[in-house]
């Protein structure tokens, strides 16, 4: 869409001195506005640090105190021991990160990353001023009292029931690595699925895709790996459809798998796996636009490059099309959101467990192209910001009632104990000028920024699904 003058005029039609002035005001006054426009993108424009000075646009003014940036600042205790003169002569003294800290288990800062069961956010209590909050990376409890299993999820809102459905990887099995190079892992249970009505209070529905026990050869056989399930409604056969990444122990499977249910709660009939358009595929998530047309997206290519396409009309199998997009850009964690028009999508880099940087990623068309747009967490600190706060990007959910206003959800896994991996919402709005518009209209940006604001404790606003 890069605009060229390839249209110019020559010259000599600016026959005579009077209309060279008349033309030379008129130049004049759009090279004006354009400076005016530059201008004012720059100053919506991210500081230095990471922070942002101001964007505060088009989004519900009930999410606005939610975009006040948030500092963190953690002190990174001086090393445990003493280190012998040789020792430290032998290797000369590295300076700890808080990414190495977030890594090591035995950390004295491992209670910030991951507080204890004494902070549980528990609904069934009451929790005075802290009632519908959310604090991202506590422990989280459903009706039942029990840590919420619903790891590398997404939540799906049924018009039938009013009810807002949670499915993850019900992950609540030991962690062990199943080679010596392999990636730490848990065996497949199966899909916990959680319904909602107010997205803080969860009930446990159980497993509503479980794993085959004794069955080697089953894609859901234990030793095998199921990641990353999603759920869509297809109003034509009132099927609720679960996609899945299917793997097996090394990662080499690299397919999708698909499930049915006749109800949100299950159980779902799994029906198969493949290689969607012959490729290998890992990371994936499921669009759903509003024309009812559902999208797969999916890592591939050896996580090097991203590919799309629409999934037939009944939602069981993907059709021919598919585009390549964001080539060697080496992401995953795809979760992709529409909001007045445009197609916007949080991407990981690829690190195994570990967090690293999300970017935001916008399109006309869902298909393609796709740009970049940089960074899109605020607050927190500069390490904060380049780790997605300690997580890594799963889901974006609208919120109906509140437009251009999404719940941001991520999953700061715990590689030691997966079980055990937190979950990290935060609110996420569009608005304001991206920081990094690759594709500049006469140096206007063209895409809206994409900001995910860390926040410690928050909550949305009060009878927010009642907002217009
Ligand atoms: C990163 C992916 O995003 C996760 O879903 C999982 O596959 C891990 N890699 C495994 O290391």
């Amino acid at each position: 869409m890069r605009m060229r003058n390839k249209y110019r005029k020559p010259t000599t039609l600016l026959g005579y001195a009077g209309s060279r002035c008349s033309v030379s005001v008129v130049v004049w006054s759009l090279v004006g506005c354009l400076l005016l426009l530059h201008l004012y993108s720059l100053v919506h424009q991210k500081d230095g640090e990471g922070g942002v000075l101001q964007m505060r646009m088009n989004h519900h003014p009930l999410f606005r105190e939610l975009e006040e940036v948030e500092e963190e600042n953690i002190q990174i205790p001086p090393p445990r021991g003493k280190r012998s003169p040789r020792a430290a002569k032998r290797r000369p003294k590295r300076t700890t990160t808080l990414i190495d800290e977030f890594l090591d288990e035995s950390s004295q800062l491992r209670h910030i990353f991951f507080p204890d069961q004494k902070t549980a956010v528990d609904p069934m209590k009451d929790a005075g001023n802290d009632s519908f909050c959310y604090f991202p990376g506590r422990i989280w409890l459903d009706t039942d009292g029990n840590p919420i299993q619903a790891h590398g999820g997404g939540i799906l809102y049924d018009e039938r029931s009013s009810t807002y459905y949670w499915y993850g990887e019900y992950k609540d099995g030991p962690t062990y690595h199943a080679h010596k190079k392999g990636a730490a892992r848990v065996d497949i249970i199966g899909v916990g699925c959680y319904s909602s009505k107010d997205l803080w209070t969860w009930k446990n529905e159980g497993i509503v895709l479980a794993a085959e026990e004794e069955d080697e050869t089953h894609d859901l056989h234990k030793s095998n790996v199921l990641e990353r399930p999603k759920v869509i409604y297809n109003e034509e056969t009132h099927k609720y459809v679960m996609w899945m990444h299917i793997d097996d122990t090394n990662y080499t499977k690299a397919s999708v798998g698909v499930a049915v249910s006749d109800s949100p709660t299950g159980p779902f009939n799994y029906l198969y796996s493949k290689r969607p358009h012959g490729f290998d595929s890992r990371d994936m998530a499921i669009f759903k636009d509003d024309d009812g047309v559902a999208y797969l997206i999916y890592s591939s290519e050896d996580n090097s490059e991203l590919h799309i396409g629409p999934l037939t009309q009944d939602y069981l199998d993907v059709t021919r099309v598919m585009r390549r997009i964001l080539v060697g850009e080496h992401r995953e964690a795809p979760a992709l959101f529409k909001y007045q028009g445009t197609y916007y999508m949080i991407t990981s880099g690829c690190t195994g467990w570990a967090p690293n940087e999300a970017l935001a990623h916008a399109a006309e068309s869902i298909l393609g192209p796709w740009e970049t747009m940089g960074n899109p967490c605020i607050g927190g600190n500069k390490v904060f910001r380049l780790t997605t706060f300690f997580a890594q990007s799963t889901f974006v959910l609208p919120l109906s009632g509140l437009s251009g206003s999404f719940i941001f959800m991520a999953d700061r896994w715990n590689p030691a104990d997966l079980r055990d991996s937190r979950y990290v919402w935060l609110p996420l709005t569009v608005g304001g000028a991206a920081d990094q518009p690759l594709e500049y209209n006469f140096g206007f940006p063209l895409w809206s920024r994409v900001s995910i604001y860390w926040h410690k404790r928050w909550r949305l606003p009060y009878r927010w699904s009642e907002k217009k």
